[in-house]
């Protein structure tokens, strides 16, 4: 099968109480090394791509990659994601390039505002069975491209479930990101970790059936961290979603969670193992092949983690 849109996907993980995995993808082994874990788990998938990925790696050399993906791996479902499309120009022209889902993020934008952006990003991707995800309320952190509010301010921007179902209503859009207390990166808490899942529940309550988006979901997993830390690395306090609670949101609403800060540490903890073991070593195959092994290994898990494993067919 060809690339899908999520529509399916999202329908059997509301209703079989599961999310899928959204993973950010910037080169070929990060995009290998999760293939590998889906295919191996037999899960459905979504690849995504930031703006700031489509600078670095531009979306023709990943098209390709993901094309491959595609046609040697025919009974896993595949989506491809833009993640954070900052505005209608953006997303038009993800689209354009053959995604099968666009994020338009104007969730720093009034009101009113969003619900116009989200709108047009829904009617001209909707003309050509592209899915649209929104957002409501802020997150917190900041990555290369996407800007969130201060770690601090995090509960202060929590979706408001009141302006949910408008939302909805007006823009006609396919899920949405909703914030509940997380953050992109690797600090995502200063004490202890803590998520809103009475917005989830009430939302549910208000749009029965309404696929819902945890972004900023990496649990920071402390086996890289502390191999970061070990050989040179220097991430003090750094903190993520523990994985029950991810485990929570996915059996709730939530069926689309997006992961991109742990495939970074997997990558660099074991680089800088490699390097730190083998100060000769300069064949990149010998520090990106563990590198994509450990990435490979805890998609493999994380895939548990959200009850996706095993859920391919039932998403075609
Ligand atoms: O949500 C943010 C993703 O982790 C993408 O980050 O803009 O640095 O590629 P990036
Ligand atoms: P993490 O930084 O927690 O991996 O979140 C990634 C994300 O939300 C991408 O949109
Ligand atoms: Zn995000």
């Amino acid at each position: 099968m060809g690339l899908v849109n999520t529509k399916k996907m999202f329908e059997m993980a509301y209703k079989n109480g599961y999310a899928i995995g959204a993973f950010n993808v910037n080169n070929m082994e990060i995009t290998q090394g999760i293939i590998d874990a889906v295919a191996e788990e037999k899960a459905p998938l979504i690849l995504q791509i930031s703006r700031g990925a489509r600078e670095y790696a531009k979306n023709s050399y990943l098209k390709a990659i993901i094309n491959v993906v595609v046609e040697e791996n025919p009974d896993i479902p595949v989506a491809i994601n833009l993640d954070h499309g900052d505005n209608f120009q953006t997303c038009k022209e993800f689209v354009d390039d053959g995604f099968t889902s666009v994020m338009i993020d104007a969730s720093s934008k009034p009101f009113e505002e969003n619900i116009r952006i989200t709108k047009e990003v829904v009617k001209y991707a909707h003309a050509r069975d592209v899915v649209v995800e929104a957002e409501l309320g802020q997150l917190g952190g900041i990555e290369e491209d996407v800007v969130g509010v201060d770690h601090d301010d995090v509960g202060k921007h929590l979706a408001d479930p009141n302006q949910v179902e408008e939302f909805v209503n007006k823009t006609g859009v396919d899920s949405l990101a909703v914030a509940i207390g997380t953050s992109h990166g690797a600090y995502k808490f200063k004490k202890e970790p803590k998520l809103a899942f009475d917005v989830i529940r009430e939302i549910a309550d208000r749009l029965p059936g309404f696929p819902l988006v945890m972004h900023g979901s990496s649990s920071v997993l402390k086996e890289f961290v502390d191999l970061i830390n070990k050989y040179g690395g220097k991430m003090p306090n750094a903190m993520g979603v523990p994985e029950d609670a991810v485990s929570k949101a996915s059996k709730m609403a939530v069926c689309k969670v997006n992961i991109d800060t742990d495939l970074r540490l997997a990558l660099t903890a074991k680089i800088r193992q490699v390097f730190a073991e083998k100060p000769g070593e300069f064949d990149p195959r010998k520090y990106l092949g563990p590198g994509r092994d450990a990435i490979k290994a805890m998609v493999k898990h994380k895939l548990h983690v959200l009850g996706c494993a095993g859920k391919a067919t039932e998403c075609k």
